[in-house]
């Protein structure tokens, strides 16, 4: 089977369902943060601060070339989707599944978490706000969407083994 690629917002559920997918296909899975933050040897807020943002996606791409491109579940930094290179190197090497959650959802799923530079700003809410609709359409430049919204790890690992049959 080809890899999946779970893509989507900054607490869209992204590696909880990465997880439990290839648990339920018996598969591994990587992360591309961890990834990095192993291959670099630093946490994500350290690049951001140290290195800048544009060095952390260069990291994602480099990272992204390497990773198998088949029996893998691959979940991915929130903006990995950013670059075109990213979407096409996905999409040639497998199946891409946009995990959608609405703004208000994220917003409340990440509340006390500190572990995303981009969203450490006074108003939080309109930061998700612009930055989601900013990447909108580069999300939804996927094989399929799934909404997160509401439910449950299992029924959305469901939903994506039905739909890879
Ligand atoms: C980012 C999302 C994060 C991480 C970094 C940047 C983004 O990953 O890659 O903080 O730009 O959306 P998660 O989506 O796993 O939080």
């Amino acid at each position: 089977m080809k890899a999946i690629y779970l893509t989507g917002f900054m607490g869209s559920g992204k590696t909880s369902v990465a997880s439990a997918l290839a648990k339920e296909l018996s598969m591994p899975f990587i992360d591309t943060d961890e990834k990095i933050v192993s291959e670099i040897g630093k946490e994500i807020p350290d690049i951001f601060e140290e290195e800048g943002e544009e060095a952390f996606r260069s990291y994602e791409t480099a990272i992204l070339e390497k990773l198998p491109e088949e029996d893998v579940i691959i979940s991915t930094g929130g903006g990995i989707i950013l670059k075109e290179v990213n979407r096409n190197l996905m999409k040639q090497n497998g199946m891409v599944v946009y995990l959608h959650c609405e703004a208000e959802e994220i917003v409340k799923r990440l509340e006390g978490d500190s572990s995303r530079p981009l969203l450490e700003v006074k108003d939080r809410s309109e930061r998700v706000a612009k930055i989601f609709s900013e990447r909108l359409s580069r999300y939804k430049d996927a094989h399929v969407e799934i909404d997160t919204t509401h439910r449950t790890i299992e029924e959305i690992v469901k939903e994506i083994v039905a739909l890879i049959g």
